[in-house]
């Protein structure tokens, strides 16, 4: 039976309960992460606690927990009673319960739910690579806050879905921002890495921070602006990154190839260093 953290105990996924003034069920009025772990290890949990931080903070959210340490000691205690080896871990605050009524509630304290899920990846897609469609980016101009409001992600992924791809990117002013639940890079042909900068029309994803980290410490090119239509068109290379799939080729945009319609070098030489620091992360 697998266990969940919720609001101070853990308890059988069954038997946890979230009362139905919850403002995350009434007006999507939280935040969330997905993180990868290992072991008892969670890769990137430094970036991932930042980025949590940020939102709450965006959204006027009080912080559950007394310290940073807490978390981390709830969550490994909730990967042990699990018994997995490695997974995902999907953390949620929200406002917390209160009468329905759009502004804050004076009283209200954040309701923090923690799960851990198995994610299928697939082997093919990871060395053959996806195919993606393209979209117009619907969303807010707020996408650099992790809130669960993703309603516009969900319809977009089960559009791109619908239409046999991986995913959409989307577009706004003729530049691709991000995908629907990834970031977006291209090679370009002077073998340059690009993709958006972190602003408020993309999330800053974990994954594309280290991604770029390690592709500087290999003296590779690396560009934060963005990419328009007619430069994709052009690229090398393309890849997109998640906490879920790592590093993904995108071999295919609208059913035409990318370059031969094959993973390009740069991304594999990345696919592997990612996963070696990955590994750098697990000591048990
Ligand atoms: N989503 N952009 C969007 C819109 C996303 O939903 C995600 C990840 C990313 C990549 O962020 P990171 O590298 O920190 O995982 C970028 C998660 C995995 C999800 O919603 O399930």
């Amino acid at each position: 039976m697998s266990i969940c953290y919720i609001n101070g105990s853990f308890q059988t996924k069954f038997d946890a309960m979230v009362s139905i003034q919850d403002r995350g069920f009434n007006f999507s009025d939280g935040v969330y992460e997905v993180m990868y772990f290992s072991g008892t290890n969670v890769i990137n949990f430094q970036k991932h606690l930042k980025r949590l931080n940020k939102s709450l903070e965006n959204l006027k959210i009080k912080y559950p927990f007394n310290n940073s340490k807490s978390l981390e000691l709830i969550i490994k205690k909730l990967i042990k009673l699990n018994n997995q080896k490695e997974g995902y871990l999907y953390l949620q605050i929200t406002r917390g319960n209160a009468i329905r009524n759009h502004l804050f509630p004076k009283l209200a304290v954040p309701n923090l739910i923690i799960f851990t899920f198995l994610a299928n990846l697939d082997k093919k897609s990871v060395l053959g690579g996806v195919s993606i469609g393209l979209t117009d980016d619907k969303r807010w101009s707020r996408c650099d806050i992790k809130s669960i409001s993703l309603l516009p992600n969900v319809l977009e992924k089960q559009q791109a879905f619908e239409k046999g791809f991986y995913e959409s990117w989307q577009i706004r002013n003729n530049y691709i921002t991000e995908g629907s639940t990834s970031n977006a890079f291209i090679v370009t042909k002077k073998n340059e890495i690009q993709t958006h900068p972190t602003n408020n029309f993309i999330l800053g994803g974990v994954t594309r921070d280290s991604v770029l980290e390690i592709a500087k410490k290999l003296s590779f090119k690396v560009k934060e602006k963005a990419f328009s239509i007619t430069d994709l068109k052009l690229c090398k290379e393309a890849f997109l990154t998640s906490t879920t799939v790592r590093i993904l080729p995108v071999v295919k945009i609208e059913k035409k190839n990318v370059y031969n319609g094959k993973p390009g070098l740069i991304t594999k030489t990345l696919m592997s260093k990612y996963d070696d620091f990955i590994k750098s992360q697990i000591n048990d």
